[in-house]
C-alpha cells in the first residue's frame, strides 16, 4: 500500500511517516504488519475522543441512515446542525451566539476574516509573527514564513504583523484595522501561552480602535486544556472565534461564531456573502454534537489537567529541557532538534506516535485523545524516557 501511497496520493512531505493503517481505536492505532501503535498525537489534535469513539460511531450510523447531504449549507433546516449550533450556544460565553459551520480550520478563519471585514468595512488584518491559521490563500497570508508563502505570492493584501506577548506591538492596531487575528496559545510557534494578561490588552486595545478580535481556537479549543475553550483560561472574550479540529471527533470541520449582530452582517449586502456546499453536512455535525455531548457531561476536561500532571511527573530526563503548554496541549522541548527528531522516529519504532511542531524545531508534540488512560500515559512515557535513554548510551558509546 506505501508504493501506491507515495505514487498516486499527492504528497505533503517527502518523508511521510507512512503507516500503514488497518484500524483505530481508543488511543492505539493498528497497522498492517500486525503491529499496535500507542498515539500521543490523536491526528494532530484532531481524535479528541480517539479512535472510533462508540458514541460518535453511533451517532454516525444513525444520522448516515437518515440524509446525508440534502442542499448547501444554510438553505434547509437540519437537526444535526441546527443542534450543535445550538449546544454550542448554550457553551460560549455572551455575546457569541451565532456559529457558521465550515469543512475545516482554514476555512473557518478565511470566513472569520472575510466577515470581520464586512462588518467593520476596513481592511487591514493583523496576524502574529510564528502563527499557523492554515494554508488556504487567506490562512497562508497570515503566516509570517517568508520560505513558505514566497512561492505562492501574491497574496492576501492588507496583512501586517505584531510579535505574540508583545504590548508595545499594540500601537500597530489603529482605526483602519478590521481584525487581530490571534491562536489563543500559539500552537506551531511551540505552544505558547500568553502572559501578562496579553490577550486581555489586545481586547481592550482592540476594542479602542474598535477593531475585532478574532480568537483561532482550533488547536487548543474543545476541552484540551482544561476549558473546553482555551481563551476561557484568560479573562477575554473574542468577536470571532474560529473552531475545528477536535470538534468534529474525528470527522473534518471547522467553524466560526460571533454575535448574531455581527454574524448577520455577512448573509445581506452582498447575499450570500460566505457559501459553502458541504458546510454543516449533517453525518459531520452528528459527529461533532456527540463529541460536544461527551466532553461536556464527562469530567475529561478537568481530568485533562490531572493527566498533565501525570505526564510532568514522568517526563523528567536530562534531554528534556521543559515540558510546554497545558492540560493534554504538551510539548516536550529537547535538548536539541536533534534529539527531538531521534526521539520521534525511535519512538516510532517503538510503538509510540510523536510529532514535530511546525515552527519549534526542538519541540515534540504530546497531543493524545482526551480520554487517554492513566497506564497509556506511563506506557508512551516509559518508551520516551527508555528512547532517551538509549540515546545518551549511544552518544557516550560514540565518545
Ligand atoms: C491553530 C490552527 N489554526 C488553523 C488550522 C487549520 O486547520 P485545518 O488544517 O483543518 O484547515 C490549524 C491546523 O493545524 C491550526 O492548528
Amino acid at each position: 500500500m506505501k508504493k501506491d501511497f507515495i505514487k498516486y496520493q499527492a504528497q505533503t512531505t517527502p518523508h511521510p511517516l507512512g503507516l500503514e493503517v488497518e484500524r483505530a481505536q481508543g488511543t492505539y492505532i493498528y497497522t498492517t504488519d500486525g503491529k499496535k501503535h500507542l498515539d500521543f498525537v490523536a491526528g494532530v489534535s484532531a481524535c479528541s475522543l480517539g479512535h472510533c469513539h462508540p458514541k460518535v460511531v453511533q451517532a454516525i450510523k444513525e444520522q448516515a441512515e437518515k440524509y446525508l447531504h440534502v442542499m448547501v449549507y444554510g438553505e434547509y433546516a437540519q437537526e444535526p446542525a441546527v443542534a450543535l449550533t445550538k449546544l454550542l450556544a448554550q457553551h460560549f460565553p455572551k455575546p457569541l451566539e451565532k456559529t457558521y459551520l465550515t469543512n475545516s480550520g482554514t476555512e473557518a478563519i478565511e470566513g472569520a476574516i472575510k466577515l470581520a471585514r464586512r462588518y467593520t468595512g476596513r481592511a487591514e488584518i493583523i496576524a502574529a509573527r510564528k502563527a499557523y491559521h492554515g494554508n488556504t490563500m487567506g490562512s497562508l497570508s497570515l503566516m509570517d514564513f517568508e520560505e513558505r508563502q514566497k512561492p505562492f505570492r501574491p497574496l492576501l493584501g492588507g496583512i501586517s504583523f505584531i510579535n505574540f506577548n508583545e504590548k508595545e506591538d499594540l500601537r500597530k492596531i489603529t482605526k483602519n484595522t478590521a481584525a487581530v487575528v490571534l491562536e489563543s496559545i500559539q500552537g506551531g510557534a511551540g505552544f505558547i501561552f500568553p502572559e501578562h494578561n496579553y490577550l486581555e490588552a489586545v481586547k481592550q486595545r482592540c476594542e479602542e480602535v474598535g477593531a475585532l478580535l478574532i480568537l483561532d481556537e482550533i488547536q487548543p479549543g474543545f476541552g484540551r486544556t482544561g476549558k473546553l475553550f482555551g481563551f476561557q483560561n484568560f479573562n477575554v472574550v473574542p468577536d470571532i472565534v474560529a473552531l475545528g479540529k477536535g470538534m468534529g471527533g474525528g470527522m473534518p470541520i471547522g467553524a466560526f461564531a460571533a454575535s448574531s449582530k455581527i454574524m448577520d452582517s455577512l448573509s445581506d449586502r452582498p447575499k450570500m456573502g460566505h457559501i459553502t456546499t458541504f458546510g454543516g453536512n449533517p453525518v459531520i455535525a452528528a459527529s461533532a454534537l456527540a463529541t460536544l455531548r461527551e466532553i461536556t457531561t464527562s469530567g475529561l476536561m478537568t481530568e485533562s489537567l490531572e493527566k498533565e500532571k501525570l505526564f510532568r511527573k514522568l517526563l523528567v530526563h536530562p534531554l528534556i529541557s521543559e515540558v510546554r503548554g497545558k492540560g493534554l496541549m504538551l510539548a516536550i522541548i529537547a535538548s536539541s532538534e536533534e534529539i527531538a527528531n531521534k526521539l520521534i522516529l525511535k519512538c516510532k519504532e517503538k510503538g509510540l506516535i510523536l510529532f514535530w511542531l511546525l515552527f519549534e524545531q526542538k519541540a515534540v508534540r504530546i497531543t493524545p485523545p482526551l480520554t487517554i488512560s492513566n497506564a497509556e500515559i506511563k506506557e508512551g512515557c516509559g518508551i520516551i524516557i527508555d528512547v532517551l535513554n538509549d540515546i545518551i548510551k549511544q552518544e557516550k558509546a560514540v565518545d
